[in-house]
């Protein structure tokens, strides 16, 4: 049975971005509708959800850094509207940061990490391994250093993502439980999509949010097909029994021998311990090698997680970009935009990226701070531009 039934926004995917870009199209007027098989499942039930501007700096993301640090700022009256609206508390917690050495070479990296966040304003601290454990008692006697950054914070992504899914409702979002198998286009412009059961939903816009199954909806034409791509992490959570608490204060998380690894510690007792950075495609299987890896890291920096009772393991896929940063806004097909490709920073990003897609979606315009991230700049004429 095939029947259609119109919106003005149509999402295409119902994790954290594609229903805080509906909530927010929602509350400006529009009338708006996600499809998804189950809004708020993806990355975000996988996520440990570092609020890491500062900490996950890198060299040449000078212009991400910014949109994070928008991002940021807006996080506090972000999760207070979402818990005033909904009830749901997204669980947003001023914890701070403390990135830690654990020898030489990590010393270092951590030391050129120091330098480019003083090069970029930002609020950093050197520490020595003394004044390290001072702030966390159980960090390993061999921690060389580090750096506390106490501006960044955390949320928790599933119940970020249950406060989303409650807003979108209580604003008249419409939830279409199911798979969006095709983008449909007429007449040279995006007008909707058939649903897995055959039904066609028409919409003026349609906004692809699929997270990293963004570049995979048939029928969008290749010109612009996001080029994103699923990169995996693996993750484990353990859990702090009330006699052990406070087990950590704040975030912690270190390089070690070249690897990532974090510890966030929630204050229901919850400690989520990640993440490996993999690209094998659609694979989300949790691994032991994934297991041994981060749980032999964690070890060195925090040798008490062993008396802890491991509750459970995950594996998700970020949606990766060519540059690391999101594409935000209007494709070359009229009516078609994209918020997708966020990578490492999903989570933080998820209060801008709402302001900036409702922005669009009402005034055709992306807001100032939004415009370096159009998908435009991997098309076609981007493409020739880049030199040879
Ligand atoms: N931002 C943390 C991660 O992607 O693992």
């Amino acid at each position: 049975m095939s029947s259609s039934r119109t919106s003005d926004v149509l999402v295409v995917g119902g994790g954290i971005i594609g229903l805080v870009t509906a909530w927010r199209a929602a509350q400006r007027g529009l009338a708006t509708a996600v499809v998804d098989p189950e809004p708020g499942g993806g990355a975000a039930q996988v996520a440990a959800g570092m609020l890491a501007a500062v900490t996950e700096l890198h060299y040449g993301e000078e212009t991400l850094l910014a949109l994070n640090l928008a991002s940021a700022r807006r996080y506090p009256d972000f999760a207070a509207e979402l818990t005033e609206l909904t009830g749901h508390d997204p669980g947003y917690r001023r914890c701070g940061t403390l990135a830690v050495a654990l020898d030489a070479d990590d010393r270092a990296h951590l030391r050129e990490l120091h330098a480019l966040q003083r090069r970029s304003g930002l609020e950093s601290e050197w520490l020595t391994g003394r004044e390290c454990r001072r702030l966390e008692p159980l960090l390993a006697p061999g921690v060389r250093g580090g750096l506390r950054v106490d501006g960044d914070h955390q949320v928790d992504p599933r119940r970020l993502a249950a406060a989303l899914v409650a807003a979108c409702e209580r604003t008249g979002v419409v939830l279409h439980r199911s798979w969006a198998e095709r983008l449909t286009v007429v007449r040279d412009r995006a007008a909707g999509c058939v649903l897995a059961d055959g039904t066609a939903l028409s919409a003026d816009r349609v906004v692809l949010a699929a997270g990293s199954l963004s570049g995979r909806l048939a029928g969008v034409p290749d010109a612009v097909l996001p080029p994103v791509r699923p990169v995996k992490g693996q993750v484990l959570r353990l859990t702090v029994p009330k006699r052990y608490a406070p087990f950590l204060s704040r975030t912690v998380r270190a390089v070690v021998r070249g690897s990532h690894v974090y510890l966030v510690p929630r204050r229901n007792g919850e400690l989520v311990v990640g993440a490996t950075t993999e690209e094998l495609g659609f694979d989300t299987a949790v691994t032991a090698g994934g297991m041994y890896a981060l749980l032999r890291d964690a070890h060195e920096l925090v040798p008490g997680i062993t008396e802890l009772p491991l509750t459970e393991t995950r594996a998700g896929l970020r949606p990766g970009s060519p540059d690391n940063a999101p594409l935000l806004g209007p494709t070359a097909l009229d009516g078609l935009l994209l918020a997708t490709g966020h990578y490492r920073n999903g989570v933080l990003l998820t209060p801008v990226t709402g302001d900036a897609m409702a922005h669009v979606l009402t005034t055709g315009e992306l807001p100032e701070e939004a415009r370096p991230f159009t998908p435009r700049r991997f098309g076609a004429a981007a493409r020739e531009e880049q030199p040879v």
